[in-house]
C-alpha cells in the first residue's frame, strides 16, 4: 500500500465506481449499504439494477458458496466470526448460452467509530483465464497469459490443430507472441516429446540457410570439413519451427516445398535422398500473401504453409492485454529480484493504455523492467517508464491540426495519412493526434477513400 500526504479517501468513491470489479458493503443482516456499477453487471443483473438485499442473490446461492469455501478453508465457524480474515470462492454463472466464471472475495470488517460490522463483498470476472486454463490444461507457469477476446480464440483455434499433422503460418507483427505460439502448438502436439527446432531464416546469412536447413556433405563447399545434419534432420519426428519464412530465398523456397510435400531433400553436395518427418510451422512479420503478389515468396509453398493461416494481432489492438500482461511482467520480474510491492500508478497505466506498442509485447515486458528499476517507493509512476513511452503522450496529445476548417480535401487526406502512420494504424490514436474523436475520422477516412 502506498499513500502519501494527501488524502486518499475523498477520492475512494470515484475510483471505486470506475473499477471493473464489483463492490458491496451490506449490513450483517443483509441490508445493502453500498455497491458500485460493475456489480449488478458482474452477477448478470444487467446494469441500473439497484441491489437492495442480500437475498436478492439468492438464487446464486451465496449463502452456501461461502460456507463452502470456508468449510474448505477450515474455517467453518468464520461466517459469523468477525475477523479480518478473506475468503475467496469462484462461482460458474450460466445464464443461457452465456457462462462466466466470477471470483468472489469477502470479509467482515468493522465499522469506524465501532458502530457495528459488515461484510464487504468483491467480485472478479474470471472467465478469460478460465478459458485459457481449460485450452492450456491448467495455468502455464512462464507462459501465455491473455484477456483479449482474438487471442482467446486464437488459443482455441490451436488446441483443435495441435494435434493434427497440419502445417501453421503464424503472421503478425515483431513482438506479438508468435514463437510463443509455436511452442504452444508444438507442446500440445503428438510430437510434443520429440524435439522441436527453431530456425530463424533472416539471421542466417543467404549462403548458409541451404546448408543449415538440410546439412552438408563434408567439402562440397569451402568451410564443410565435416558432414553435418541439418535441421530437418535434427527435427525428426518432431517439429521444425520456421520464423521469418519470408527471408527464405526464392530457390530454398522450391526445396522446402518439396520436404514439405514428400518428405525428402538430399543435403548440400550429396546425390543421396534422405526422408524425413517433420511437421512445419512457420511466422512471418510480413505479410506472405503481398509477398506472393509481388513475386518474392512462391504461392505454392504459401498455400502449403498456410493450411491454417493464424494472423496474432498486435497489442495495440489487445487494449485489456496491455494491462493483463503488464501484471503478468511486474508478478514474473519477482523472480528476478525485483520487489514484488512495486505497483503500476493508475496514471502509468494510462500512458501505458495509450502508447502504441511497435515492439508489441516484447517492448512491454521492457518497459516494465525500466519501470521497475526507475520506480520510486515502490510505485511506477509515468515517469519510471521509458522516455518514448512516456513522451508520446505528450506530442500526441497536442493535436496538429487545428487546420480542418478549410483545408482541401487533399490536405485532409494527407493529414490523416500522416497521423496513421504515426499512430501506427490505430484509429483510436489517429482521432486523438488530429484532435477530433474517432466517428469523426472514420467519417472523413470513408469521405476521402483513406484506407
Ligand atoms: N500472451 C503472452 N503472455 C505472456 N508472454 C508473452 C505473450 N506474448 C508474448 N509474450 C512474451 O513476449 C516476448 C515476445 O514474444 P515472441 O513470441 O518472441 O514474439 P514474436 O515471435 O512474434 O516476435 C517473449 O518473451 C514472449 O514470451
Ligand atoms: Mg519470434
Amino acid at each position: 500500500m502506498y499513500q502519501t500526504e494527501t488524502c486518499f479517501e475523498p477520492f475512494v468513491d470515484a475510483i471505486v465506481s470506475q473499477l471493473d470489479i464489483g463492490v458491496l458493503i451490506a449490513e450483517m443482516k443483509g441490508r445493502v449499504l453500498y455497491h458500485n456499477a460493475a456489480m449488478p453487471r458482474l452477477l448478470g443483473l444487467g446494469s441500473d439494477h439497484p441491489i437492495a438485499n442480500l437475498k436478492e442473490l439468492n438464487r446464486l446461492k451465496l449463502q452456501k458458496l461461502l460456507y463452502r469455501a470456508l468449510f474448505e478453508a477450515g474455517e467453518p465457524d468464520a461466517i459469523s466470526r468477525k475477523s479480518k480474515s478473506w475468503v475467496h470462492f469462484e462461482h460458474k454463472l450460466v445464464e443461457g448460452e452465456d457462462v462466466r466464471y466470477l471470483q468472489f472475495k469477502t470479509g467482515v470488517l468493522e465499522m469506524p467509530q465501532k458502530k457495528g460490522w459488515v461484510r464487504l463483498l468483491m467480485v472478479q470476472d474470471i472467465s478469460a483465464d478460465k478459458r485459457l486454463e481449460a485450452v492450456l490444461g491448467g495455468p502455464q507457469p512462464g507462459g501465455l497469459v491473455t484477456n483479449d477476446p482474438a487471442m482467446l480464440e486464437i488459443v482455441e483455434r490451436i488446441a483443435q490443430l495441435a494435434p493434427t499433422e497440419a502445417s501453421v503460418l503464424l503472421q503478425g507483427e515483431s513482438g506479438t507472441g508468435k514463437s510463443l505460439l509455436a511452442r504452444l502448438i508444438h507442446a500440445q502436439s503428438r510430437r510434443a516429446g520429440q524435439p522441436l527446432v527453431e530456425v530463424n531464416c533472416a539471421a542466417i546469412p543467404e549462403t548458409l540457410i541451404e546448408s543449415e536447413l538440410f546439412g552438408h556433405v563434408k567439402g562440397s563447399f569451402t568451410g564443410a570439413v565435416d558432414d553435418r545434419p541439418g535441421r530437418f534432420e535434427t527435427a525428426d519426428g518432431g517439429t521444425l519451427f520456421l520464423d521469418e519464412i519470408g527471408e527464405l530465398p526464392l530457390n530454398l523456397q522450391a526445396k522446402l516445398l518439396k520436404v514439405l510435400q514428400e518428405g525428402r531433400f538430399e543435403k548440400v553436395g550429396s546425390d543421396v535422398t534422405q526422408t524425413v518427418d517433420v511437421r512445419v510451422i512457420a511466422a512471418s512479420n510480413k505479410n506472405l500473401r503481398d509477398a506472393v503478389d509481388e513475386g518474392s515468396f512462391r504461392a505454392d509453398l504459401y498455400y502449403r504453409l498456410a493450411v491454417f493461416p493464424i494472423y496474432v494481432p498486435p497489442l495495440r489492438e489487445r487494449p485489456a492485454d496491455i494491462d493483463r500482461l503488464s501484471q503478468h511482467f511486474l508478478e514474473r520480474m519477482v523472480d528476478r529480484g525485483y520487489s514484488s510491492r512495486i505497483q503500476l500508478s493508475n496514471e502509468a497505466r494510462k500512458v501505458l493504455m495509450d502508447y502504441p506498442w511497435p515492439g508489441n509485447i516484447r517492448e512491454l515486458a521492457n518497459a516494465i523492467e525500466h519501470g521497475m528499476i526507475c520506480a520510486q517507493d515502490e510505485v511506477i509512476t509515468p515517469d519510471s517508464l521509458p522516455p518514448e513511452v512516456r513522451e508520446y503522450r505528450q506530442c500526441a496529445a497536442q493535436p496538429v491540426a487545428k487546420t480542418v476548417v478549410a483545408a482541401s480535401d487533399e490536405e485532409q487526406r494527407r493529414e490523416i495519412e500522416d497521423a496513421l502512420k504515426r499512430a501506427q494504424g490505430s484509429r483510436a490514436m489517429a482521432a486523438r493526434i488530429l484532435g477530433i474523436d474517432r466517428s469523426t475520422l472514420w467519417r472523413r477516412m470513408q469521405r476521402l477513400g483513406v484506407q
